[in-house]
């Protein structure tokens, strides 16, 4: 979707939003796929809910984008713009044992930053990919730590009132890969608090989850990651495996052949290869185990 109204033009940049016309998703993702559209990039939190109500008063469609690194995105010139927020610097504010980072932030480097002043806990998230927005938004997890553990406010637009809130942990629920936000709210702030603890033995526990990392996941390949998630009691990554299914491709998007639950761009594969992809495999796992795989990743289909 273009924006070419000189109106809203001047309204954006009386926002302080950065307009990028006709940006590529593709080289947005992970997974190097996705269509273009317009790119609105968010310099001030504060001008955010004024910015939703300008693109729904002209009737324009956004979705917002994070990190990039857990996303299906359509082919082709998209019917949405695109939101992101930028990052103001410094992006996280440690006091004590509480940690201010914002939604923006890279999740790998609030992990060492955090490390270098003897704050450790979240040593298993180190080799996540994706923003601190993205993270607390899906609840990410891994090596037994998820990131809801460890926060105790998030300052979110709420879709329902239209402003910007600071919500506090007792009123979220943080699930496995879920959260009790509203697929509308956006994250904007985290105030983590996190355990001391010396930084060699934080280092030590990061130096183990890389190395189990690299031993079993594609990290030099295009992926967003695990494609299912895991159903309760079981693994989706292991029942792929044990139908052979490792290499299987449709077009350009194949199983990877280190971790099964990585489905990734072998290629130049199209939104429409890897949703045939997730369709065919899923659709054989029911079949052989009468067990439904439900998206880790989010799609969003044209
Ligand atoms: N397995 C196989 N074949 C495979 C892959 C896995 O047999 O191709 C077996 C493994 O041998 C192991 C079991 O399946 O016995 C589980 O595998 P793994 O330890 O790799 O963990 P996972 O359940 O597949 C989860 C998360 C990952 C996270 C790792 C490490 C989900 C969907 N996946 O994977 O998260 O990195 O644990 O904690 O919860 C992600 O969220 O995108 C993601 C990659």
């Amino acid at each position: 979707m273009r924006i070419e109204s000189p109106r809203i033009l001047a309204a954006l940049r009386d926002l302080a939003v950065e307009h990028r016309p006709g940006a590529s998703l593709a080289e947005l993702t992970s997974l190097a796929i996705g269509g273009t559209t317009d790119l609105l990039r968010i310099r001030e939190h504060r001008h955010l809910p004024a910015l939703i109500r300008l693109l729904r008063t002209e009737g324009i469609e956004h979705r917002f984008l994070g990190g990039g690194t857990n996303v299906l995105i359509a082919d082709g010139e998209l019917p949405w713009v695109m939101l992101q927020l930028t990052s103001p610097q410094p992006d996280v504010v440690i006091e004590g044992n509480s940690v201010w980072v914002d939604a923006a932030a890279d999740l790998g480097r609030t992990v060492t930053t955090c490390a270098r002043r003897n704050l450790g806990g979240m040593e298993g998230l180190i080799g996540v990919p994706g923003s601190i927005g993205g993270a607390l938004r899906m609840n990410a997890g891994a090596y037994g730590t998820e990131i809801g553990k460890y926060v105790r406010e998030v300052e979110v637009y709420r879709a329902a009132t239209g402003e910007n809130e600071t919500v506090r942990d007792s009123a979220i629920s943080f699930e496995y890969r879920h959260t009790s936000f509203a697929p509308a709210d956006v994250m904007l702030r985290a105030r983590l608090e996190l355990p001391s603890k010396p930084y060699e033995e934080i280092l030590a526990g990061i130096r183990v989850c890389n190395e189990k990392r690299r031993s079993s996941q594609p990290l030099n390949q295009k992926s967003a990651g695990c494609i299912f998630k895991n159903p309760p009691g079981g693994s989706a990554g292991r029942m792929i495996d044990g139908l052979g299914l490792k290499g299987f491709r449709v077009g350009d998007a194949m199983v990877s052949d280190r971790h099964a639950n990585f489905f990734v761009n072998a290629g130049r594969a199209s939104c429409a290869d890897m949703l045939g992809l997730i369709r065919e495999v899923r659709s054989r796992v029911r079949a052989a185990h009468g067990c439904d795989l439900e998206e880790e990743v989010i799609v969003w289909n044209a």
